[in-house]
């Protein structure tokens, strides 16, 4: 693969600062967040004087967490427009994300706002590799999910060539693939995992392609599956992170010449990582819950924002700012099964050891009397399909998840395409417990 470190001369600024100009500007950001939030926003102000905290009380960075937190639900309350700081005819856009239940959760930007999402996703492409003129295929959807317009105004931005394909239509996808030769593409790590399907059935070489940057996010996903997408598709494999209530995509990205973790970029969104049960802040380094405050918004600035997406924080590598390690699972995803904690990329990992298996899951949860089970529902590679292969496979992947994940669990291996596929966000856990 080719070596695509960053020239100096590409970078911004505020990428080459050092950790005192970063904190410095972050405090006087934070400041004027704070005071906005109050000021602006009758939901904040209420937050603020119920917890007994005022934006004057933020003196160094770490005041910060004398600021009561803000979670979904808040979202929720006051659907659809309650949380803006900014009169409504000053919103450009709205985004909003469907939620498994009731009310989606509305966000809203405003110019301001659009044109500092395209900064940090330019900022992101150019970290996994891509640069001005480079054709970038978005396969992220487009619509209310932030996914595809967050990625195509960013890349429009670096001075891309979009293709605005959106999701779905798979086999639609190869040929403009073939045909108009993107070096970058953007889409889920599931979702990239049917296209190299699509390849195998058309007979085309996946690794012929143009490709040379993959730039992967939405959901969890590994480096064991890094590593196979590199392999199969001969391309850099990059992880993007991001959520709608913070901006959408390009809060926080690897770096193509790292791939060590995700740096956020710390000087539009300040992170914390707490403790999920009491809430106190962690050290860096630390395990726990990840949460962020927005330094520069308008429409919808967002205060110590729960994510529950797990990880921790670490030193800068490749850039000053501060990593994330690749986020493990959120907190909601998390099963426990006799007692130990288990995340569906445990159970990813020890599926990519197995050369018999195909890469797609679906976790299924089920109640056998009082006690919990889980089953593995996998796909056998077109090439391992005969029965006896098939049981060795099973076998081999529950052994692998007994030894590493420490819980036993039942293993389904079904035919090539017998796992539901998404074109975006991968499900990878369906609860059947209070059925039947
Ligand atoms: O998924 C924004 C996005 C679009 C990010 C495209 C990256 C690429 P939401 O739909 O609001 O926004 O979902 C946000 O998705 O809290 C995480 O749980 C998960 N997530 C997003 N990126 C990653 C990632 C978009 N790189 C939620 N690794 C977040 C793991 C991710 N989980």
């Amino acid at each position: 693969m080719e070596d695509l470190s960053p020239h100096p001369g590409d970078l911004e600024p505020i990428e080459m600062a050092s950790r005192d100009e970063i904190s410095a500007l972050q405090l006087k950001r934070l400041k004027t967040t704070l005071a906005h939030a109050y000021q602006n926003s009758p939901h904040y102000r209420a937050r603020f004087d119920e917890a007994g905290v005022h934006p004057d009380d933020l003196k160094t960075l770490s005041d910060l967490s004398k600021f009561p937190f803000t979670v979904k639900k808040d979202l929720r309350d006051t659907y659809p427009f309650g949380m803006f700081a900014v009169p409504r005819e000053k919103l450009a856009r709205i985004h909003a994300s469907s939620g498994t239940t009731g009310k989606p959760t509305v966000v809203g930007y405003t110019r301001n706002d659009i044109d500092t999402w395209a900064t940090v996703v330019a900022r992101s492409i150019r970290a996994a590799g891509g640069r001005p003129g480079d054709i970038c295929h978005i396969a992220y959807g487009y619509g209310l999910f932030t996914g595809g317009l967050g990625a195509h105004y960013g890349a429009e931005k670096l001075g891309c060539t979009v293709v605005p394909i959106s999701g779905g239509m798979t086999e639609r996808q190869v040929t403009l693939i073939q045909d108009f030769k993107p070096r970058i593409i953007m889409v889920t790590p599931s979702y990239m995992l049917s296209i190299l399907d699509e390849y195998r059935k058309l007979g085309i070489d996946p690794r012929s392609t143009s490709l040379a940057v993959g730039i992967f996010g939405a959901e969890p996903w590994t480096n064991a599956m890094r590593l196979e997408i590199e392999r199969d598709f001969d391309m850099h494999a990059v992880d993007i992170y991001g959520l709608s209530e913070v901006i959408g995509p390009g809060v926080a990205n690897e770096c193509v010449e790292t791939k060590d973790g995700l740096h956020v970029w710390e000087d539009h969104f300040y992170p914390e990582v707490v403790d999920p049960e009491t809430g106190e802040v962690l050290p860096d380094g630390e395990m726990g819950e990840l949460v962020f405050t927005s330094l520069t918004k308008e429409a919808l600035p967002i205060i110590r924002y729960r994510t529950r997406d797990l990880t921790r924080l670490l030193p800068g590598t490749a850039r000053a700012m501060r990593r994330i390690e690749k986020i493990t699972g959120r907190s909601d995803d998390m099963m426990i099964l006799r007692g130990v904690n288990v995340f569906p990329t445990q159970i990813e990992e020890q599926i990519l050891k197995c050369s018999g298996l195909a890469p797609h899951f679906q976790i299924e949860l089920t109640r056998n009397g009082r006690m919990d089970d889980m089953i593995v529902h996998v796909e056998a590679m077109p090439n391992a399909t005969n029965s006896d292969v098939r049981a060795h496979s099973a076998k081999e992947l529950a052994h692998h998840i007994k030894s590493v994940v420490g819980v036993s669990m039942k293993v389904k291996v079904g035919d090539p395409d017998s796992v539901e596929r998404s074109a975006g966000k991968a499900k990878r856990v369906v609860d059947n417990r209070l059925k039947g």
